[in-house]
């Protein structure tokens, strides 16, 4: 029997069109993206989270010249608040990542795969979904409601 899958996605023509929180996590994004180590790829990502408790956490992507030992902008932020604030609900994350040379054209940079398990294990652990926004320095922005929109059939905790 065939099954499918829809998901839902909203998308926002620019940050203008952002609620004033929103509009604040991009901007923090978009600071901590400038301040990435990123020598290797020259692909600069910031992310930003919102915590229940009002509180707003930022990471940047973190390379290595042993290049897969690099960490993206999403684990930095996040580890770094589960290290930090464990039992804080987190409500928002938002990224942004585009090239170092800010005049090539690019579009919304979404969560990498690793980012997305490591989203849906905080999502799995909190029982309260978190929302996911995603951009570029201008232009388009995408947000889901939760981690299940981009990563269905996810392996959590459940299974162990
Ligand atoms: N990167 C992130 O920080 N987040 C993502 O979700 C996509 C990729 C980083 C990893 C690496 O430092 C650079 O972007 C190029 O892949």
């Amino acid at each position: 029997m065939d099954k499918q899958i829809e998901i839902k996605y909203q998308v926002f023509k620019d940050g203008f069109e952002l609620d004033e929180i929103d509009q604040k996590l991009y901007e923090s994004a978009k600071k901590a993206r400038e301040k990435a180590y990123a020598p290797y790829s020259d692909f600069f990502v910031g992310c930003s989270v919102l915590l229940k408790n009002g509180e707003i956490v930022v990471g940047n992507n973190q390379e290595n010249a042993a290049y897969p030992v690099g960490t993206c902008a999403e684990r930095v932020a996040l580890n770094w608040v589960s290290a930090n604030f464990p039992n804080e609900i987190i409500q928002k994350i938002f990224i942004v990542g585009a090239p170092k040379d800010t005049t090539k054209m690019i579009k919304a940079v979404p969560p990498c795969g690793i980012c997305r398990q490591t989203i849906s294990e905080y999502e799995n652990k909190q029982r309260e979904k978190i929302e996911i926004y995603f951009g570029t320095i201008s232009g388009e922005i995408f947000k889901v409601d939760s981690i299940q929109e981009m990563l269905p059939f996810s392996f959590n905790s459940d299974y162990l």
